[in-house]
């Protein structure tokens, strides 16, 4: 029997490395449903390749659009972001690929987590607005929750030779991204095209956004508490610009246990499947004696303040991870909309924490009422200042 995969935001860049893996593993795994958000040609490709049974798109608009590009389709097609949640609890699916951007994945994650389901993620944003949630809907069903992300596979590797117990501290690894050694006022009035042009990674827009103000490792310190039921001040961060160790764990004991390989997010992806198992990767190998030597090194929080207000996040429960998130998704939107400078999405999340009182235990209706708060705020913040760059 093939394991029965649904992958949520197949047009994304984890979408498609995750068919290349399935594609790569077909004797063993096939897709049972995807979904785009606009990109219907893609969807259109990926839905002829693969023959999935069911196929969403989740943007209301794009949807009317929809009939052109599913022509010969012959499974179920779904539309609206609810179609989400319907393929994240199908119950066929054995395996749900959470690979969309940004808060919109929660209610689908929290679905599969719900439905007992292997949820491999790589959609980062709602574990950090809705860790307790999510964590806890997967000890009461059973799910299993693997990361996708580079760090937390590589730490989920790295765990496995010692107890939760014995683990002194996580070692998150970051890039640095593109302006690792940009001055503050470089990074200040950075160009779209500058914060784009990640270093080491390939990847979609908002988290190349998120790796250059390292808000991306913000993010991930808290993703990291919630999956390895971590306090934060046991988890480091440390630049290392050539993204080959991605993570580690340090034991008790003193010993330090490392995953290494090349940045290819296909690698992660593949465990994530076929998790407590390896198979042959499509991933080229590490060539350790072509790259000489590796660096490492402290990050500077004054000039990646994102970073600074995210430890102080993940030091905090509650509220405040939710209003963390969405006001850098809306200041990240807004950047690329051409509509702020680099330096003002942090601006505009310190000044949304500040105006924020932090609230506990709070249901899926509530996070969504603080997310969407921290939009508006952002917005109402845009529309004083018209601050209109490029
Ligand atoms: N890319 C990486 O290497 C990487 C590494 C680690 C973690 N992650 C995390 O993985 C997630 C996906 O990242 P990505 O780089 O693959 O992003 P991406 O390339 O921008 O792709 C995002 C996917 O989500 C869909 N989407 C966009 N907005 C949506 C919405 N409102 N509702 C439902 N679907 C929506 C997009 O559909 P359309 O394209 O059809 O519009 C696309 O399929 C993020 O949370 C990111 O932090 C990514």
């Amino acid at each position: 029997m093939k394991k029965k995969v649904v992958i949520l935001g197949s047009t994304g860049s984890i979408g498609c490395n995750a068919l290349a893996v399935i594609d790569a593993l077909s004797s063993e795994y096939e897709v049972v449903a995807m979904s785009a958000h606009r990109n219907l040609d893609l969807l259109a490709e990926q839905v002829k390749k693969f023959t999935p049974r069911y196929a969403a798109v989740t943007d209301e608009q794009s949807a009317t659009d929809s009939s052109k590009p599913f022509g010969g389709f012959s499974g179920t097609v779904l539309s609206g972001p609810g179609s989400l949640v319907e393929l994240a609890s199908l119950e066929e699916a054995d395996i749900i690929v959470c690979a969309v951007v940004g808060a919109a994945g929660l209610p689908a994650a929290l679905a599969a987590a719900q439905a007992g389901k292997t949820v491999a993620i790589a959609n980062k944003e709602p574990l950090v607005i809705a860790g307790e949630l999510l964590t806890s809907a997967a000890r009461k069903s059973g799910a299993t929750l693997l990361p996708i992300d580079s760090e937390h596979s590589a730490v989920f590797q790295a765990m496995q030779a010692g107890r939760p117990q014995e683990v002194r501290k996580v070692v998150l690894t970051a890039s640095g991204g593109p302006f690792r050694n940009a001055t503050l006022e470089e990074m200040n009035n950075a160009t779209i095209e500058q914060a784009l042009a990640h270093p080491t990674w390939d990847m979609g827009p908002k988290i190349t956004i998120d790796s250059a103000t390292m808000m991306n490792k913000a993010l991930e310190v808290i993703e990291a508490v919630w999956l390895f039921d971590l306090p934060s001040d046991k988890i480091d961060v440390l630049i290392h610009p050539e993204s080959i160790v991605h993570s580690m764990v340090e034991f008790i004991d003193g010993s330090v246990i490392a995953q290494l390989g090349t940045p290819d997010m296909k690698v992660p992806i593949q465990y994530a499947l076929t998790y407590p198992q390896r198979r042959a990767g499509i991933s080229k190998g590490l060539q350790l004696h072509k790259l000489g030597q590796l660096n490492f090194h402290t990050p500077d929080l004054n000039q990646f303040r994102a970073l600074a207000l995210g430890f102080e996040v993940a030091a905090t429960s509650g509220s405040a991870p939710v209003v963390f998130n969405a006001a850098n998704e809306a200041a990240v939107a807004a950047f690329l909309a051409g509509r702020i400078r680099f330096g003002q999405i942090v601006e505009l999340i310190d000044h949304c924490l500040q105006a924020h009182t932090v609230q506990e235990h709070l249901t899926l209706e509530e996070l969504l009422q603080i997310d969407a708060w921290a939009w508006r705020e952002v917005a109402e913040r845009l529309d004083r200042n018209t601050t209109i760059v490029n």
